[in-house]
């Protein structure tokens, strides 16, 4: 009863942060448990971060860190886990007997909607457009849950080089691979500017899932490439933005949510 009853501060650092849907989504993941929390959104620039975030976690439960900040955080705590680590990224802070502590849910974030969208991750060759913080920050996810295969695609073909050879079952992509793909998963931030990235017929099949990262317009351009090529299923990260949020209210209050995604969605 003592901790329904106790009101809980929690946040969102990053630059720009005014859009977020952050706030209203752990609004209604604390309506289902009765917890009392106020979620505020904190502009931060990569110089205040570190004053901003001491001040403001004296007296906050936790916080999400989200672009630019999610490896910019990483010096300020005391420790992270080892998914945080492997994917260079914390999106989730949080204290564990007097200790700051970060997180990643990202990657999780993108499977629990992927298993709530029945795809099966257990056996697939996946295809990531991008090799930037995004893709570093879903990869161990996907490995952990049985693909077994990961093909990296990007502008720079050393970014792609590089973030193969940290893991297992993943290589850059290679154009005289035809084999075609069980989920291609974008991860640039070229949605952002209405562009898409040149999609081969190749990598399609009767079974090919297309998942975005990106959620609402910036996901448009490449789910409507996708499906043109012939994927069977599209999606944009909406799931996975609730998915990821979900996790952290977890590691918050000991409660995983139900999510439910907007209708239309
Ligand atoms: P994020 O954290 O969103 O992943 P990032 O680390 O800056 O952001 O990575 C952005 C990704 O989008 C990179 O893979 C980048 O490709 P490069 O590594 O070649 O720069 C990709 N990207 C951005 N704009 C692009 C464009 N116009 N064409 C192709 N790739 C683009």
């Amino acid at each position: 009863m003592a901790e329904r009853l106790k009101h809980h501060q929690l946040g969102l650092f990053g630059h720009p942060v005014k859009h977020s849907r952050s706030p209203q989504i752990h609004a209604a993941f604390a309506k289902q448990f009765g917890i009392d929390l106020d979620y505020q959104l904190i502009d931060a620039s990569t110089a205040t971060l570190p004053q901003q975030f001491k001040d403001w976690m004296q007296h906050a439960h936790g916080c999400n860190i989200t672009v630019p900040h999610k490896n910019n955080i990483m010096p300020l705590l005391d420790h992270y886990t080892e998914r945080a680590h492997l994917s260079q990224a914390v999106n989730t802070v949080y204290w564990q007997a007097g200790e700051l502590w970060g997180d990643n849910t990202d990657g999780d974030g993108l499977v629990l909607d992927l298993q709530q969208k029945n795809t099966t991750l257990k056996g697939a060759r996946v295809l990531i457009i991008g090799a930037g913080g995004a893709t570093q920050g879903i990869i161990p996810s996907l490995l952990n849950h049985g693909v077994t295969h990961i093909s990296i695609k990007n502008r720079d073909l050393n970014k792609a080089d590089k973030l193969a050879a940290q893991f297992d079952r993943c290589a850059t992509y290679d154009p005289s691979d035809t084999s075609g793909f069980d989920l291609l998963i974008h991860a640039t931030s070229m949605g952002h500017k209405g562009l898409c990235p040149s999609l081969e017929s190749t990598w399609f099949n009767a079974n090919t899932t297309a998942y975005d990262l990106s959620y609402g317009r910036a996901a448009e351009a490449f789910l409507k490439a996708a499906q043109a090529q012939g994927a069977s299923r599209v999606f944009d990260g909406l799931g996975m933005l609730y998915g990821q949020a979900a996790l952290a209210f977890e590691i918050w209050f000991g409660h995983r949510p139900v999510v439910s995604l907007p209708p239309g969605s």
